[in-house]
């Protein structure tokens, strides 16, 4: 593990980016990544942004698939991932704006939506990296506990704990928080060819013990990414305390 937060966030640029540029994308043949919203990748986004602004990376021939959306939320309010996306990473990057898949979290049929999301992967051929982030739950994406291994992209219902998680980005008041999202499933997640989380604070130590120490069971979603041949996580010292 790395001693600092922003190590793993740094690390994490790079690496994305040494993937990006050694694929070579084109037009015809994209690099297809996974994006994760949360506090976590900020850093990451914000290393990302400066690779591109220093002119070494290119998010021309790159089309993302973000992992998840609250439902009920309009896209321009301030907490929907699309907003948080747009503000965080796309609008200082070169990336083309048909290459931005994001779950319509205000589809008028949201499961004809789940269904054309996991379409629009598996037309792009899949996707090469997925990155993401982790609940103190060991919820992936909105894949809660219990969530099966194989579920694909879906509606799902918030845990209490979740909720109250991110209700801090809500004022703090918990009747704001949507109480159901879009989410990628595990299955949709496992599908990638490689699968990276960032796991970082001692509010994840918990979660992490559960992916590296514990049984492979969906009471911890994050533990489904021990079935994946190329997966890995990168956490700091503060998230290792459980193990
Ligand atoms: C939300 C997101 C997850 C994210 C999690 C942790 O629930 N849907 O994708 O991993 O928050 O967020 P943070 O990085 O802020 O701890």
């Amino acid at each position: 593990p790395f001693t600092h937060a922003a190590q793993v966030c740094h690390w994490a640029a790079h690496y994305i980016a040494k993937r990006i540029t050694a694929f070579a994308p084109t037009a015809e043949r994209p690099f297809v990544l996974g994006l994760p919203t949360g506090s976590t990748p900020l850093a990451t986004y914000q290393e990302l942004i400066r690779l591109h602004q220093a002119g070494s990376l290119s998010f021309r021939h790159v089309v993302t698939f973000n992992m998840d959306e609250y439902i009920g939320l309009p896209a321009t309010h301030p907490h929907s991932y699309h907003h948080f996306m747009h503000e965080h990473f796309f609008q200082h990057i070169d990336i083309l704006p048909g290459n931005i898949h994001i779950p319509n979290g205000n589809a008028a049929d949201i499961h004809v939506e789940c269904r054309q999301y996991e379409d629009a992967i598996r037309e792009c051929g899949g996707i090469h990296l997925f990155m993401g982030g982790v609940g103190s739950n060991g919820h992936i994406a909105f894949n809660e506990p219990m969530t099966a291994f194989d579920s694909r992209t879906q509606v799902a219902t918030l845990t209490d704990i979740t909720r109250q998680d991110n209700s801090r980005f809500f004022d703090n008041d918990l009747s704001e928080v949507p109480t159901h999202a879009i989410t990628v499933g595990l299955g949709t997640l496992l599908d990638a060819k490689e699968v990276m989380l960032l796991v970082t604070g001692k509010h994840k130590a918990q979660a992490l013990r559960a992916a590296v120490e514990g049984e492979i069971s969906p009471l911890w979603p994050i533990s489904c990414l021990r079935l994946h041949q190329r997966s890995m996580i990168v956490c700091d010292h503060a998230a290792t305390t459980a193990l």
